[in-house]
């Protein structure tokens, strides 16, 4: 039988599927208690002055729900909110055209923001500092700047590499939140939602094993919520039970630990290849064919989150847990027996 990813591109049907479950209040957005508290203090500040709230930068992996913190930020700020992205802004002009239609307390939206050009970056310092826009008139020595006022508005930047912003960029940012993975008790409340707003049945021991398996982040435990749906709708009468979960669990490329292929391959790479470790990230991603920054983004926060790898000054290192999670027998271990490493 095809074996399916989860953690691989959400394809449109899912895509629109993730934005009809998206929690669209606070009662519904679970987790992240921090966040959400320094977030509705400020909305709450922010109304009571009658000014727009400060700019804010969200960081942390995929689908841990930056843009859904954003959407709610809006609503309750009542305000309107505008969608763009660092690649999709390519000109300053492009920037401009977007600010200078903003109304007083909007919030823009700019997803991956680390992957904002040079030039446009630069445009948004003045706007963001002191809601102005320099704009140049004119080419050569006749070429002037003006100073355009813009309403004050709001700039929530969403990034998966907070590392990779320019320090400019970031100090202009009022707060700065960091997205933490899920607990598994959090992410059975946000599968338990979404399965109701589905229309389907569905168990408790079902509810805590996708949660197990669904990385600390919800938009995975959604998406194989779907995927279990969809067997159950097949194989099961529609209802969800233990047993339907599991089977379908096991069609999914995720273990007990919710780890996909490419954590096993990363985790493979370092006991195998590298002895354990400690390497370096580039080794690691040449080893395994992938790229660096993908495998800091989406491999190693999760398994550093599992207590797998570690990070030390020379490079990353396998933990004891994950020898043992692979069924290995750690260097230690050996040792003792046969007197020789790995
Ligand atoms: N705390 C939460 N409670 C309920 N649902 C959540 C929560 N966080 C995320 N979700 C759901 O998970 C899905 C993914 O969230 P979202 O798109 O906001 O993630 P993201 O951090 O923006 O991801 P990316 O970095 O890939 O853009 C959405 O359907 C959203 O409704
Ligand atoms: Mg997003």
């Amino acid at each position: 039988m095809a074996k399916l990813k989860v953690t691989e591109d959400t394809n449109q049907e899912e895509e629109s599927l993730f934005v009809s479950l998206r929690a669209a209040s606070w009662e519904d957005f679970h987790g992240q208690q921090n966040i959400k508290a320094s977030l509705q203090i400020a909305i709450e500040a922010a109304t009571k002055r009658g000014e727009a709230i400060e700019h804010i930068l969200l960081y942390g992996p995929p689908g841990l729900g930056k843009t859904t913190l954003s959407h709610i930020v809006a609503r309750k700020m009542k305000a309107n909110i505008r969608i763009t992205s660092g690649p999709a802004l390519e000109r300053s002009g492009d920037l401009a055209s977007i600010l200078t239609n903003l109304e007083k307390g909007d919030v823009l939206f700019i997803d991956e923001i680390h992957r904002l050009n040079p030039t446009v970056e630069e445009t948004l310092y003045p706007a963001m500092e002191d809601f102005a826009l320099d704009i140049v008139l004119g080419k050569g020595p006749s070429a002037r700047t003006v100073r355009l006022d813009l309403p004050q508005f709001t700039i929530i930047g969403a990034t998966t590499r907070a590392g990779l912003l320019s320090a400019p960029l970031r100090d202009r940012f009022g707060v700065t939140h960091r997205l933490n993975f899920y607990e598994a008790a959090e992410l059975g409340k946000i599968i338990q939602e979404a399965a109701s707003k589905l229309k389907v049945k569905i168990d408790t021991d079902s509810i805590k094993e996708i949660a197990k398996r669904a990385r600390g982040t919800p938009r995975i435990a959604l998406k194989v919520l779907k995927r279990v749906r969809d067997y159950a709708q097949v194989k099961g009468g529609g209802h969800i039970d233990f047993a339907s979960a599991k089977k379908a669990l096991s069609m999914l490329e995720v273990d007990e630990k919710g780890l996909d292929p490419l954590d096993i391959k990363f985790l493979h790479a370092i006991i195998d290849k590298h002895h354990g470790g400690p390497v370096g990230i580039e080794t690691i991603a040449s080893t395994i064919s992938e790229d660096s920054g993908t495998l800091e983004d989406l491999v190693e926060p999760y398994l550093m989150q599992l207590g797998f790898i570690k990070r030390t000054s020379r490079g990353r290192v396998a933990t004891k847990a994950a020898y043992e999670h692979l069924g290995l027998a750690h260097p230690e271990d050996k040792s003792g027996k046969q007197g020789k490493l790995l």
